[in-house]
């Protein structure tokens, strides 16, 4: 998909599918209704015998073949003012177009309503626009290809004059916030038969090489002589080797002192859960359980082209969590890197022991701050549902940026408490700590699990267990069925905001 700006009349730009955004109550205005005076009416008149009142995902086509359009899409936008309304209109009408073979779209910008401030500026809903679009014409199509190839080649976005040069600017950051999540969910979308912890770090020397980062691979052995004890438990049940892998982001020119933010990923290619095996139900989208190393590495992927200007090092900690004679046990004290003890209380709690390890690593190299993402917890799903991270960490400032961050980004994220008590479930008997207890507080208490690595460093944790994989019906029209590179705009937004 290509993505072009214009700045001519949206009625007057050539292509075969013009969509317009319309707000509830679904009255036509702004340049739909001069669209619908153009046409003479017939827009109006299509609109109110469809029934159509702007609700949210609902549509109106119209052929108009006399008109430079082709065809006019009306989209409702529900009652949504923010730029998700837009994010969802492009994605809505990418799908529309693909359905009836329309290969050059014309999209808007500035017909989104007006806030009780104006609104978002124009930039933020061109960048809106431009993922909705991206996003939204993604399909995981390595294993088949789709019954009907046709697909949308160009989207024209059209935007006001002016602020020229920050608009297209604006565009080509959206366009690579697209490939970096579409990258993502390509990795997690990959089976888990072919995506082991060593495809997955054959993937990250990829985006390194591409994306001009150094990129370092410790297999198994040297993170066991390391001390990364609990890294190697989780990964010694499988016949495929972990991995760890180190991506190092410098920005250039280099900057003074920049400050070093360390990207940790959780990076489970598969979780049967090991000894304390998962009921079928549980174990069947667990390929997904490496979502978070996907966010990490390709994010990781786009700091050249954004320009970031702090020091980056992404981490992703890839293992297989398997069932095998050599398989780590219920009962078995590790110690992990950093000297602490843990006692194995369940295998199935193996995310935080990997990135326990990555954490204390990241802290042992002189990271400045730590942010993790994880599909950690099913209690994170049961708090927050299918679209929301849980946000926990031991710095206020650090939670409150990323919060921001996520706002702009268009990502649900939702602080959740670190109280002692949470730690104090996790104190072992007879080791420093154990790694799982009861079902209470099950988010909070894995975070309160790792917060014990990361020392005085500031870090935040992200629980993605719910909005990385997505089966719900009721999804956003830009997220596709499987992997949706939740996160990846979330950290860049971060990142692009450290000046
Ligand atoms: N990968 C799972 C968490 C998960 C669940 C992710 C559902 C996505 C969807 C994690 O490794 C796990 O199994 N967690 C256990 C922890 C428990 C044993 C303390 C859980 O949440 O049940
Ligand atoms: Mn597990
Ligand atoms: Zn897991």
């Amino acid at each position: 998909m290509r993505f072009t700006l214009t700045d001519a009349r949206p009625r007057e730009t050539p292509c075969d599918l013009l969509a317009l955004p319309v707000a509830e109550p679904g009255t036509l205005d702004g340049e739909a209704a001069a669209v619908d005076s153009a046409l003479g009416g017939r827009l109006s008149q299509a609109a109110q015998e469809d029934g159509f009142t702007g609700k949210r995902g609902k549509t109106v086509l119209l052929h108009t073949p006399e008109m430079p359009f082709r065809r006019v899409l009306l989209v409702g936008l529900g009652r949504d003012r923010t730029t998700e309304g837009l994010r969802r209109y492009a994605a809505v009408a990418v799908r529309r177009a693909r359905d009836v073979r329309a290969s050059r779209v014309a999209l808007v910008t500035r017909e989104a309503p007006a806030g009780p401030d104006g609104g978002p500026p124009q930039g933020e809903r061109l960048r809106a626009v431009v993922e909705g679009a991206g996003l939204g014409g993604y399909r995981f199509t390595r294993y088949r290809p789709p019954e009907d190839p046709h697909d949308v080649e160009t989207v024209i976005v059209c935007a006001d004059r002016g602020e020229r040069e920050d608009l297209s600017h604006a565009l080509e950051a959206a366009e690579v916030y697209v490939e970096a999540t579409c990258r993502a969910r390509d990795l997690v979308n990959e089976p888990p038969n072919v995506l082991t912890p060593a495809a997955l770090a054959e993937a990250a020397r990829e985006v390194a090489v591409r994306g001009g980062l150094q990129c370092r691979v410790i297999d198994l052995e040297e993170a066991r002589a390391m001390g990364m004890g609990l890294f190697a438990a989780v990964a010694s049940g499988s016949a495929e080797p972990g991995k760890i892998v180190v991506l190092d982001y410098r920005p250039e020119p280099a900057t003074a002192a920049p400050r070093t933010v360390a990207l940790i990923g959780k990076g489970v290619t598969f979780d049967s859960g090991g000894l304390d095996i998962k009921p079928a139900s549980g174990m069947r989208t667990m390929k997904g359980d490496m979502a978070g190393a996907a966010a990490v590495i390709a994010a990781m992927g786009a700091l050249r082209p954004l320009n970031v200007r702090a020091r980056v090092v992404g981490i992703a900690a890839a293992a297989e969590n398997m069932v095998s004679g050599r398989a780590y046990r219920p009962g078995d004290i590790i110690r992990g890197l950093g000297g602490k003890t843990v006692e194995i209380t369940n295998t199935d709690a193996e995310g935080r022991l990997l990135l326990a390890d990555a954490i204390a690593y990241a802290v042992q190299m002189g990271a400045g701050e730590i942010i993790d993402l994880a599909t950690l917890t099913g209690a994170c799903v049961v708090a927050l549902g299918n679209f929301t991270a849980g946000i926990m960490g031991n710095d206020q400032s650090l939670i409150d940026r990323l919060l921001e961050a996520a706002r702009q980004a268009g990502e649900q994220v939702w602080p959740l408490p670190l109280y002692e008590e949470f730690l104090e479930a996790m104190r072992g008997e007879i080791s420093d700590l154990k790694n799982a207890a009861g079902r209470e507080a099950g988010a909070e208490r894995a975070a309160a699990f790792l917060r014990e690595f990361a020392g005085t460093t500031p870090w935040a944790h992200l629980d993605i267990a719910g909005p990385a994989f997505c089966e719900d019906k009721h999804a956003p029209p830009y997220l596709a069925p499987g992997g949706t590179g939740y996160g990846v705009r979330t950290l860049l937004r971060y990142l692009e905001s450290l000046r």
